[in-house]
């Protein structure tokens, strides 16, 4: 059986494989409510044979949100929509997950294929950004955030709680907190966005202290036996990438000290001039170098969709889980495509039985 297949346990949760649906926002909810697109859209990405399906960056309180119609968990109406999303993820077969969110000063914005830049000021669909300083990510986002006060710090870290325990009565058994692509935790750890001169910023210890803190704030509330989890940027590629690796690493480490149990590897995105170099699974040696360094699970996304890079960085303990994302959304039924392609005897059982008996002895054409 190709290690791809293989299962993986995390604490007190197994998934049936290593395929993973990274979160992915659908810019679809109405005052952060999921609706019948989430859920069909989810149930159907469970159906295709993950292991784990995590639902989209959630924001954790109104100014959290990137646009307008992403999802929130701020009240427990939309914590009753989320909960039929967990029990059709969970019914598909696979674990579910869910990504909580705060956009920081790149909140406020119009959808990807409505602009993808900030809602103009003044506007009453957008609101005012905040950030750990008045400094703006620029480009298609050149509103000056509000720099936060101790008070809204303290707010957000008990949001990020609130969310998390609604998430677990939601009936997600998989938290992930997204400390990762220039949004509010990241924009604390990165000079680059953070100017503070009190005790949250400056050195290693200020600049991470906002993500410690929160995550230390949640792992107290979210049970020991479920996996908790972040997505947090390692290198920004902007030229001073050991630098920017050895203290991401470092604090991987005191993340895993503090109760974390998996990485989601990921790509800083604090500023725009950078020099990424995109190419098929290319975070893989960076992931591996995580996983090695900081002795932690890892797991990472970024052009992996072929199936056998797929099982082969998995076969090489680069990563413990692929996130493989835009695939998935090519073909809710990637897992599917995988075990055919890498020669899987019966690849039809990765689908639920309504499929899977009509699909055993019939191939697709090419
Ligand atoms: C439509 C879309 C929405 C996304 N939304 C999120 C999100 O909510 N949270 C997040 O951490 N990453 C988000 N991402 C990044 C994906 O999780 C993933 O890392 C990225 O698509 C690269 O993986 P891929 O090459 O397999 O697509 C999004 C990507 C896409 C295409």
């Amino acid at each position: 059986m190709p290690g791809l297949f293989s299962p993986f346990t995390l604490k007190g949760v197994t998934l049936r494989n290593r395929i993973a649906v990274p979160p992915m926002c659908q810019y679809s909810a109405t005052d952060g409510l999921a609706n019948d697109w989430h859920l069909s859209h989810y149930a159907g990405l469970a159906r295709g044979g993950a292991g784990l399906v995590i639902v989209e960056a959630t924001g954790v309180s109104p100014e959290g949100r990137i646009t307008p119609a992403c999802l929130g968990l701020w009240n427990d109406a939309q914590m009753t929509a989320l909960a039929p999303l967990a029990a059709a993820i969970k019914a598909g077969g696979a674990v579910p997950g869910i990504q909580i969110a705060h956009a920081g000063r790149k909140a406020s914005a119009n959808r990807p294929w409505e602009g993808d830049d900030h809602i103009a000021e003044g506007d009453p669909r957008g609101w005012q950004p905040i950030a750990p300083s008045a400094v703006a990510y620029g480009h298609g986002l050149p509103r000056v955030p509000r720099e936060m006060t101790a008070d809204d710090i303290a707010r957000v870290t008990a949001d990020y709680v609130a969310a998390a325990k609604r998430a677990l009565a939601a009936g997600f058994e998989w938290l992930e907190l997204h400390f990762a692509h220039g949004y509010l935790a990241q924009s604390f750890f990165s000079p680059h966005s953070n100017r503070r001169g009190d005790g949250y910023g400056g050195d290693y210890t200020g600049r991470s202290r906002f993500l410690r803190e929160t995550l230390a704030a949640v792992r107290a509330v979210w049970p020991e036996h479920l996996p908790l989890t972040a997505r947090f940027g390692v290198i920004e590629y902007d030229g001073n990438d050991e630098a920017t690796l050895a203290e991401s690493i470092r604090l991987v480490r005191d993340f895993r000290d503090g109760g974390l149990d998996l990485l989601n590897v990921s790509v800083n995105f604090t500023i725009a001039e950078t020099r990424i170099p995109w190419g098929p699974a290319f975070l893989a040696p960076i992931a591996q170098r995580v996983r090695r360094e900081a002795g932690i699970a890892v797991a990472s996304s970024w052009g992996i969709d072929s199936p056998s890079v797929a099982n082969r960085v998995i076969e090489r303990e680069q990563m413990d889980l692929v996130m493989v994302g835009r695939a998935h959304l090519a073909n809710p039924h990637w897992p599917y495509h995988a075990a055919l392609t890498l020669g899987i005897e019966r690849p039809s059982w990765v689908l639920p039985a309504p499929y899977a008996h009509w699909l055993a002895k019939y191939r697709v054409a090419e």
